[in-house]
């Protein structure tokens, strides 16, 4: 079986401030650097660590379909060399027209560990016939899809073309992006959906247990429901037993906040471990646990390297 991940890849420019700055005001960042971004993306590069660690009978083939810009452009270079051979891109989409990537800029504050996000992306999306095409060729043959719920009504098109020619994958969504609407009529089919803390407080929930429990009276086909609270951990509802169970946050004493962006890609790539390489050998809370203690492990440090002991740590 395989797994593919669906959703943009973004080119990050990361500047780190002393304090964020108010409206209007000027202020001399302390450090500049570049990295690769993106959800999908940055839930890959935390996995292929994990399944590393796993015997080479149970290594799981992984493949990003994204859109970059020219197959020649230095991004798109740069993109596949970060990933291949662990992840393969090779049934990206290329927009021969454009050479830049999609892009954000992050404001990262110092005082607080917060990160502020502009984004700017300028290549068409993708249609359903390029998913099409694009995943009709993916060997073996997918058995799990994971969608950045990035443009709903295209990926919704995309869950039913899987319905209809891969019976018996699996199908997880993220639901990220408040006020995006579609993306609950996305989670709908999907068989697992993780949402996020700040999707959840714009739908008007106090709590993770909250958004899972009343989410999951809309879905009445979904298996899974997670959802992210930051320092709060996250909790994780079956459905089959409508059993809601919680696990907290990974704050061993004398660990720093220092870098919390793609915390949420973190703990989706732990949970995707779990539910895939660990399926039947894992309780549903021993899953919870590993994603929250590698997305612990994450906001401790910079960038996603070096992760892959945590999962040694949980076996
Ligand atoms: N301050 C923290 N201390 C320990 N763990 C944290 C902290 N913040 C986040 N985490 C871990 O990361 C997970 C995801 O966090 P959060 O809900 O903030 O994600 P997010 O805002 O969606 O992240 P992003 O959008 O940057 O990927 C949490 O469930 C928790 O396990
Ligand atoms: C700037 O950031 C880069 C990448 O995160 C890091 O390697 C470097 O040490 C940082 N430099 C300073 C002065 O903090
Ligand atoms: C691919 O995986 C191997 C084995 O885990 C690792 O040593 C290597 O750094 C990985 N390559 C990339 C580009 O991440
Ligand atoms: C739920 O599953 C049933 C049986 O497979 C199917 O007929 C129905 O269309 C599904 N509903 C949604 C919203 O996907």
């Amino acid at each position: 079986m395989s797994l593919v991940a669906v959703g943009a890849c973004y080119v990050d420019t990361i500047l780190t401030t002393p304090r964020y700055p108010g409206e209007d005001e000027k202020l001399r960042a302390t450090n500049i650097s570049h990295r690769r971004g993106g959800n999908c993306p940055n839930s890959l590069e935390v996995l292929q660590q994990l399944v590393a660690q796993s015997s080479p009978a149970a290594q799981v083939p992984l493949n990003l379909v994204t859109i970059l810009p020219a197959r020649s452009s230095v991004a798109s270079r740069q993109i596949r060399d970060a990933f291949e051979p662990n992840v393969s891109l090779d049934h990206c989409i290329y927009r021969e027209e454009f050479e830049e990537p999609a892009s954000s800029y992050i404001i990262k504050s110092q005082s607080t560990g917060s990160r502020t996000i502009v984004n700017y992306n300028e290549l068409p999306e993708m249609t359903l016939d390029e998913f099409v095409h694009a995943i009709s060729i993916i060997k073996p043959r997918p058995a799990w899809f994971h969608f950045e719920g990035r443009v709903p009504d295209v990926t919704l098109t995309c869950v039913r073309h899987i319905r209809d020619r891969f019976p018996g994958a699996i199908i997880s969504v993220e639901v990220e992006k408040p006020g995006r609407p579609g993306l609950q009529g996305l989670a709908v089919e999907a068989d697992v959906v993780f949402y996020s803390k700040g999707w959840a407080q714009g739908n008007g929930y106090d709590s993770a247990q909250e958004c899972v429990r009343k989410e999951s009276s809309l879905t009445s086909n979904t298996s899974l429901l997670c959802c992210t609270w930051g320092q709060d951990g996250a909790v994780a509802l079956e459905t089959k037993s409508g059993d809601i169970i919680h696990s907290p946050a990974y704050t061993p004493l004398g660990l720093q906040v220092v870098d919390t962006i793609g915390a949420g890609d973190t703990f989706i790539a732990g949970m995707l471990y779990g539910l895939i390489c660990k399926k039947d050998t894992w309780t549903l809370s021993q899953k919870l646990n590993m994603a929250n203690r590698l997305a612990g492990t994450k906001v401790a440090q910079e960038g996603f390297g070096g992760l892959g002991h945590v999962v040694v740590e949980c076996s």
